[in-house]
């Protein structure tokens, strides 16, 4: 049953809304577009914030929803499972010869579903970081940091282990925006491309 949850949520983790979504209106391919990141802050460079929310909600949904679901349906490992898969998914998607985004998005999704305290301080850390400093790169950073940090702080290892492991692929796909923010040259969020 763990192996139809790895499937399954990749298969959902795949599905690249903000390509879908930018295409649907008439934006453009987003890969040719500001950092060719297919996440809601590069949606947010076309200009069309409707675009840039729905993307957001979507790729927050899918982490959430197989969390969710995998968890009424098997249990507890089947939702930490899926929400790896998920976000391993939205990271590789089979759908775009796995080259994916950075799974922000999908990761705060996950982290709500996984425990809801943990996950609303993570958001909470991604956005006054935001208010700070204007970078999502930067907000996304500290807030996949302080997550494994704050399911210690609720006594919850194995949510810490799955938030951790995902924390470092971010940092991994977040290697081109950690050079440009120690060279001063990561755009603000809004910025237009
Ligand atoms: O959520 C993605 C964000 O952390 C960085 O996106 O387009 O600025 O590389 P981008």
């Amino acid at each position: 049953m763990l192996l139809v949850c790895t499937v399954v949520g990749y298969l959902v983790g795949s599905i690249p809304f903000g390509l879908v979504i930018t295409r649907a209106f008439g934006l453009g391919d987003l890969r040719q577009i500001g950092s060719g990141n297919i996440g809601a802050t590069n949606v947010l460079r076309t200009g069309n914030k409707l675009a840039a929310f729905l993307t957001l909600i979507c790729d927050v949904g899918k982490g959430a929803a197989a969390v969710l679901v995998a968890r009424a349906l098997l249990g507890e490992a089947a939702a930490l499972v899926a929400g790896a898969a998920t976000f391993a998914g939205h990271c590789y998607p089979l759908y775009l010869g796995f080259k994916g985004g950075k799974g922000v998005a999908t990761f705060l999704g996950t982290a709500i579903a996984l425990s809801w305290p943990v996950g609303l301080l993570t958001c909470a850390a991604w956005l006054l970081t935001a208010l700070v400093t204007r970078i999502s790169s930067l907000s996304a950073l500290v807030a996949a940091l302080l997550s494994p940090v704050f399911a210690m702080l609720f006594g919850l290892p194995t949510v810490a282990a799955a938030v951790g492991i995902m924390a470092v692929f971010i940092f991994l796909r977040h290697r081109a925006n950690i050079a440009r923010i120690r060279a001063g040259t990561e755009p603000k969020i809004g910025k237009k491309a």
